[in-house]
């Protein structure tokens, strides 16, 4: 089934909100933290069949600045999860070509954590087949700030005018400088909500919205969602290529 998706029709850069691992959790009566656990286990798969249909960019919210919030067992499990998923994923990226990268204030990650992650992406930066990238502790709003701040500092340093600033360059301000925008968004757990993610860079991705919880989300509901991409017509404003 796999080989039959043509490189063409894939979307070059899949982004995905991966939520609902705590209500997969209660719903079967385990702690969130077990929703994590399992929610760890379709990344895996996720990564794994993308890399293999030859998809490039993977980029995938894992936690968000506004996740903080959230009571301190909670955010200290999803740490130590993330690090000794990395750990344990570690060979099997340099085996198949993974780039990690990350977007967000990593800054605030605990140590031990965004040691792992740093020593990861550093161990990983030959991967040349596809960039799997991380938004840790992002805030789509704070990113679009951070840019400002660059661009006025630059500015008021005399090194720019205001008036050359493009969207090509407010771009290369952001954390995703250098990668393309998204074609495709999915969000699981069917809210229809953006929740601070990418606001800039999706301004015309796709988005395909599953009730599916991030748990159950695997391999067919991933296909699924390929091959609806494959059936829009991205217009981008103008007229459709078929009128
Ligand atoms: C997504 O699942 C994972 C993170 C946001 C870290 P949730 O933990 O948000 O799961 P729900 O939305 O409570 O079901
Ligand atoms: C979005 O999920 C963030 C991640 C998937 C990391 P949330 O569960 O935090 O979003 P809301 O609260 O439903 O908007
Ligand atoms: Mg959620």
């Amino acid at each position: 089934m796999t080989s039959t998706i043509s490189k063409e029709s894939l979307p070059k850069h899949v982004a995905i909100i991966m939520d609902g691992n705590g209500r997969w959790a209660e719903k079967h009566a385990f702690p969130r933290v077990r929703g994590h656990r399992k929610g760890a286990e379709s990344v895996r798969t996720i990564v794994t069949l993308s890399r293999k249909l030859g998809i490039s960019w993977l980029t995938l919210y894992a936690f968000s600045e506004e996740n903080w919030k959230r009571p301190t067992h909670e955010v200290s499990a999803l740490m130590k999860l993330l690090g000794s998923f990395l750990k344990r994923e570690l060979k099997e990226m340099k085996e198949n070509g993974i780039r990690l990268n990350v977007i967000g204030r990593t800054e605030k990650l605990p140590t031990a954590t965004r040691e792992i992650l740093l020593d990861t992406i550093r161990q990983t930066s030959h991967g040349r087949r596809m960039v799997l990238t991380l938004a840790l502790s992002y805030s789509g709003r704070q990113e679009i700030l951070d840019a400002a701040s660059a661009l006025a500092r630059k500015v008021k340093n005399g090194d720019m005018d205001p008036a050359d600033i493009t969207e090509d360059l407010f771009s290369a301000n952001l954390y995703t400088s250098g990668m393309p925008d998204p074609d495709l968004v999915i969000r699981t757990s069917g809210e229809y909500r953006i929740s601070n993610f990418l606001l800039w860079q999706i301004s015309y991705s796709e988005i395909y919205i599953t009730p599916t919880l991030w748990p159950d989300f695997g391999e067919a509901e991933f296909l699924n969602a390929l091959s609806e991409y494959r059936k829009r017509d991205r217009r981008f404003g103008a007229v459709a290529t078929t009128q």
